[in-house]
């Protein structure tokens, strides 16, 4: 049975990210993320994991989604869409009379046609530049 839950272990973390071949992360880094995202969701089947998401947010304006991941062998049923939306209305929960919050991401490669689907703007546009970033070590 699939099931959705708001937490994961570092173990089912950290097997999804080799399952969708990214690289390793030392296991209390990884544990770091999770216990300091605003929000997590992960989907099983049986007990076995499935994907997961989770959202960092400021608690002011600037939420950033991350760690969109799905096992290949359960890709194409709608189970990435609705984790990327268990995220998005965490952040709806979250908003207070006359808030705004702007979720940004940065999509893998190929994949900007499914956030996109979900509402999700691609830059560079007419008013806004590329996405950047710069890792350190
Ligand atoms: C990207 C990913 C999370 C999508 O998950 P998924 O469960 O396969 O996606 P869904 O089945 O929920 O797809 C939702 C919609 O997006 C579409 N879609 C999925 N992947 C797509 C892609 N790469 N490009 C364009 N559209 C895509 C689906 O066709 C579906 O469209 P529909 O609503 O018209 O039926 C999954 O492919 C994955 O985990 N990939 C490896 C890790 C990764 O790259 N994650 C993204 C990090 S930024």
């Amino acid at each position: 049975m699939i099931n959705y839950t708001n937490t994961i272990s570092v173990e089912d973390y950290l097997e999804l990210r080799a399952a969708v071949d990214w690289a390793p992360l030392v296991k209390d880094q990884a544990q770091s993320g999770i216990d300091n995202s605003a929000f997590v969701v992960a989907c099983s089947e049986d007990d076995k994991i499935v994907g997961c998401a989770r959202m960092i947010w400021d608690r002011g304006y600037i939420a950033y989604l991350a760690d969109v991941m799905v096992k290949p062998e359960y890709q194409g049923q709608g189970i990435g869409r609705k984790l990327v939306n268990e995220c998005i209305s965490f952040i709806d929960s979250q908003l207070k009379e006359g808030w705004r919050v702007k979720i940004e991401m940065v999509s893998a490669k190929g994949k900007e046609g499914f956030y996109e689907k979900l509402g999700f703007k691609l830059r560079p546009n007419e008013n806004e530049g590329h996405g950047m970033n710069l890792w350190r070590q």
